[in-house]
């Protein structure tokens, strides 16, 4: 597992009790690696292509009590329930975003990892009411990854 997804699971990791949910969890790695560290965490995977989910599927096996997987095109497939927490990684920043637009679901964090148009999310984040916590970048093989960690704000904040 690389520098990148383990600082992202490193980020998504809480102290109790919590539900992760990655959508484009692609290989399961991230997720894989909170189920094995947190006794107490539950998994979510979400995939829109099929193949990729039977990846996670096949790598979180063993933790078929805590994980569950959905074959959606984003997180419209958790209705408007709140979780703990919500990745999106190794995406362009347009498919993020339009994924963040869609959702109805509430999260206490999100890790976003976009690999274009980090500029363009950050703005949105701006846009839409959300607080943006830390901005980081990580250099992982020789490339540069943003990673941004954001939640949204539980009351609209006027905008000067
Ligand atoms: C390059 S992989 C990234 C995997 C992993 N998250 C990472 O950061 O290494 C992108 C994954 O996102 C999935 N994906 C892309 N758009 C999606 C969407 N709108 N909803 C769900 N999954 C999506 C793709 O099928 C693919 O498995």
């Amino acid at each position: 597992m690389d520098t990148r997804l383990k600082h992202i699971a490193s980020l998504a990791s809480m102290q109790a009790d919590y539900t992760v949910v990655d959508c484009g969890c692609d290989h399961g790695k991230v997720l894989y690696k909170l189920l094995i560290d947190n006794p107490d965490c539950k998994a979510i995977a979400i995939d829109k292509s099929a193949p990729s989910l039977d990846k996670a599927r096949k790598l979180l096996e063993s933790f078929e009590d805590r994980a569950t997987f959905f074959c959606s095109d984003g997180i419209t497939c958790l209705g408007d329930k709140t979780y703990d927490v919500l990745i999106i990684s190794g995406m362009g920043g347009h498919n993020i975003i339009d994924i963040l637009s869609d959702g109805k679901a509430k999260f206490d964090k999100i890790i976003l990892s976009p690999h274009t148009n980090v500029d363009l999310i950050r703005q949105w984040l701006i846009d839409n009411n959300y607080f943006i916590s830390s901005d980081s970048v990580i250099q992982c093989k020789k490339k540069k990854y943003a990673i941004i960690v954001t939640h949204k704000h539980s009351e609209e904040i006027c905008q000067p």
